[in-house]
């Protein structure tokens, strides 16, 4: 065995221990047996509605009511996990990236906005929407009454996918339970998904964004989800702002936010 298969099997340990963890917190007894099968976006682009079918990246299991874990001890376990990613060589996409990309923005966050993966200014900076889709979402953010440190921003994937394609069902796999820790630690009153690879893998289930936009769904069985438009699709199609404006006066209203 090399080093790199024993950092991984190491990691691969850490992750299933702290997965097991969050089951036994929920009370649950068991986990789903097999994969199944169902749809994902079929164009190579952030923001397609077409699905078809593929396997199912892992659920997240259920969370407990709200993270009785002290914050410090949050933002540290988050940090740590931060550091895990960046030597991850679970897929692919770790072969063409230049640098992991994990997150920005308040690691306690009650408002989380979850994307695709880094494109080519995330991928060379570090952090995740930094370039022109991620300006519009900043003036969204500001739009809500957020300053960009007031919430939490990540992906699905933490690498690039070369040419900016969507991440392919195997990369989805392999990256998500790091989202689902990720979320777990920071614990988020309200998450709102950015395009249909975002609501695929939150929701474990595939998702035409057009129509499923708007309606409230919940992650892991306890966060409210808003599923919405992503803002590389909002650069092409700018009417389409007014709806995704409606969905996140949704967002502001759950979260008791004064406009
Ligand atoms: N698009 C995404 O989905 N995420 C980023 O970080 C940047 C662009």
């Amino acid at each position: 065995m090399t080093s790199d298969d024993a950092d991984e099997l190491r990691a691969l340990v850490r992750a299933t221990r702290t997965l097991a963890e969050q089951l036994r917190a929920s009370g649950a007894s068991g986990v789903p047996a097999a994969p199944r099968h169902v749809a994902v976006a079929t164009r190579p682009s952030s923001t397609s509605p077409a699905v078809e079918h593929a396997p199912l990246p892992p659920a997240p299991p259920p969370l407990p009511e709200a993270s009785t874990t002290p914050p410090e001890e949050r933002a540290r376990s988050l940090a740590a996990l931060s550091a895990e990613v960046v030597g991850c060589t679970r897929c692919a996409l770790a072969g063409g990236r230049t640098q992991t990309v994990f997150a920005r923005g308040n690691p306690l966050a009650e408002l989380c906005f979850v994307g695709e993966g880094p494109g080519a200014d995330e991928d060379a900076s570090g952090l995740p929407f930094v370039g022109q889709a991620g300006q519009l979402l900043d003036k969204m953010i500001a739009a809500m009454g957020y300053a960009p440190d007031e919430v939490y921003i990540c992906n699905i994937v933490k690498c690039r996918p070369p040419g900016n394609r969507k991440p392919e069902p195997e990369e989805l796999s392999a990256c998500l339970p790091y989202l689902h820790q990720q979320l777990a630690l920071v614990s988020p009153k309200v998450i709102v998904a950015l395009g249909a690879t975002a609501a695929h893998g939150l929701l474990g289930a595939p998702v035409a964004i057009t129509r499923a936009r708007g309606s409230w769904r919940l992650y892991a069985g306890r966060v409210p989800v808003m599923p919405t438009l992503h803002p590389a699709y909002l650069l092409r199609q700018p009417e389409a702002k007014r709806d995704v404006w409606r969905d996140l006066q949704a967002v502001m209203e759950r979260l008791g936010k004064k406009r």
